[in-house]
């Protein structure tokens, strides 16, 4: 396993308080100590926000975050997290504050790396951005910036952030993560189509696919993210970008190498294809409260969601590629909070050839699941064992989840963001996203968020399958979930 080339490294959580922080930025990078990746003796983590916190009670709340782990080996990594409050993100002061907190625990001969990581909502980036580099970034030392997704609220803002990010840092010192591009899950779609499977990629077009559905579905609801969501809604918050991603692993033509300027240009061309998508071909649905359970309340009763919010907690959209392989191939995409499951999965559904001698109404499908199990499905016709010839749709499983063979899956399995961090950590921008496909990836859902934005959406009850409407709408395109 690869080590970090620096001999010491700071990682500076802003939005240390924040959801995301306890729930994904620390526990990656415990386990990427944990695990031997970075050693913790040349490890520092200090995080940042506004909310006031005494040190121990900081590290308390980050330990809720690492349970079910070896004390010793908590405590020992606890020692290294520090935390600084902020006056304001805008504050430039607490810039300066900040740097000499940092620059106290740096200390030793040998490379130095300065790890920033905004896990913060979008509209601090620009403050945070722009203090950091006039405060605490120092000529002596490798810094580079991690920014979390949403990059913008549509292709205007994305580019405005695009410039005001040019005057601070050059694109070799910015990383733009999506998670969803450290996941296998994803990233196994590659050597699924480029790799040694000729029977897939002499199938992979619209002369044998009928259609490719995308379902991201989520038992919970925006609880307590109102702040955030209520801004954003749906297709922002995972349409565009997570969901993007992995259409895009699906969709784009072989890269020339696995070059990360390769992959870039591959990925950039196949958003370029994409036609931006109409808001007559979404359907968009809010959760109302459970009648049978009233912890499950409304969205519109979240005290931090506007009263008359028409946030999308739930969208249905088509997407089209204007390109030889994909042309009139509908992309089905639905995402939705507060559902009867869990589930994400992307499913390939073939055409069911006109001469064959066991018609079925559909072809075979092969499915790609992240939740909630990690699995591999080709579900293949076949003939059901018994007398005659009755066709059944036999699914061939391989399963990369917990009991995963040790053929399929190595033992140390990093999380997406545990994956991420580390390649930020070596300057590997490959599973990062380049400047000008983070805007472009606007340009295909602008569209339909503004022609959206102010449509009522279907309400659907918590813990439902979501609105009933949706079953009429898909009718018109000839396809189905699952
Ligand atoms: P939170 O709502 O938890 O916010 C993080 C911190 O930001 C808060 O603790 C708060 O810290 C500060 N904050 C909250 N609202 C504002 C505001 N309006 N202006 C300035 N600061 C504010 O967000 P998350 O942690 O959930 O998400 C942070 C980022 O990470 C977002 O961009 C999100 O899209 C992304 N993300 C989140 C995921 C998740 O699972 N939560 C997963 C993937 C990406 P304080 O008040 O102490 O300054
Ligand atoms: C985040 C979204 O980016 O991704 C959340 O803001 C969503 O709303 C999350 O729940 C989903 O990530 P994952 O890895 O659990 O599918």
């Amino acid at each position: 396993m690869s080590q970090t080339s620096f001999d010491h490294v700071t990682i500076v959580v802003f939005g240390a308080s924040g959801d995301l922080a306890k729930k994904m930025t620390y526990p990656a990078i415990f386990s990427l100590v944990k695990n031997g990746r970075i050693k913790k003796d040349q490890l520092h983590v200090v995080g940042t926000a506004r909310s006031k916190y005494a040190a121990d009670e900081f590290r308390d709340k980050i330990s809720a975050g690492l349970k079910g782990n070896d004390e010793l080996t908590v405590k020992g990594f606890l020692e290294r997290c520090s935390y600084v409050s902020l006056k304001g993100y805008e504050d430039a002061a607490s810039y300066k504050d900040l740097d000499s907190e940092i620059s106290k625990l740096e200390s030793g001969s040998g490379k130095h790396l300065r790890l920033f990581y905004i896990a913060l909502p979008p509209s601090a980036f620009k403050d945070v951005s722009e203090n950091v580099r006039k405060s605490a970034w120092p000529k002596d030392k490798t810094n580079r910036l991690i920014v979390e997704k949403p990059y913008g609220k549509d292709t205007k803002s994305a580019k405005e952030l695009s410039k005001h990010l040019e005057e601070h840092y050059s694109e070799e010192e910015l990383y733009r993560i999506d998670h969803y591009l450290g996941k296998d899950t994803v990233k196994c779609v590659l050597p699924l189509r480029f790799g040694a499977n000729p029977t897939l990629a002499a199938t992979w077009s619209r002369e044998h696919i009928q259609y490719v559905t995308v379902d991201f579905k989520e038992k919970f609801g925006a609880e307590g993210r109102g702040g955030y969501f209520d801004e954003f809604g749906m297709i922002r918050d995972v349409m565009q970008n997570h969901i993007m991603q992995w259409i895009v692993m699906f969709g784009m033509e072989k890269p020339k190498s696995l070059s990360s300027k390769d992959i870039h240009e591959a990925k950039l061309k196949f958003h370029n294809d994409c036609l931006p998508v109409k808001p007559e071909d979404v359907l968009v649905g809010q959760y109302g409260a459970s009648k049978s359970d009233p912890e499950k309340k409304a969205y519109l009763d979240d005290e931090t969601v506007d009263d008359n919010s028409k946030a999308a907690t739930y969208a249905t959209a088509i997407l089209y590629v204007d390109n030889e392989r994909w042309r009139g191939v509908p992309f089905v995409i639905r995402a939705g909070k507060a559902l009867d499951e869990t589930r994400t999965e992307v499913i390939v559904h073939y055409k069911s050839p006109k001469d064959s001698l066991f018609a079925t109404e559909e072809g075979s499908t092969l499915t790609i699941r992240d939740k909630p199990d990690k699995t591999h499905t080709l579900s293949l016709f076949t003939k059901k064992v018994g007398s005659g010839f009755k066709i059944v749709s036999a699914p061939l499983v391989a399963d990369f989840g917990e009991k995963a063979s040790p053929l399929l899956k190595e033992e140390y399995v990093p999380t997406a963001y545990e994956t991420l961090i580390y390649e930020a950590v070596q300057g590997d921008h490959t599973w990062f996203i380049p400047r000008q496909e983070a805007e472009e990836g606007w340009r295909v859902w602008d569209d339909a968020i503004k022609g959206t934005e102010d449509r009522k959406p279907f309400i659907y009850e918590y813990g439902s399958a979501g609105p009933k409407e949706e079953a009429e709408f898909l009718k018109k395109y000839g396809v189905h979930f699952g």
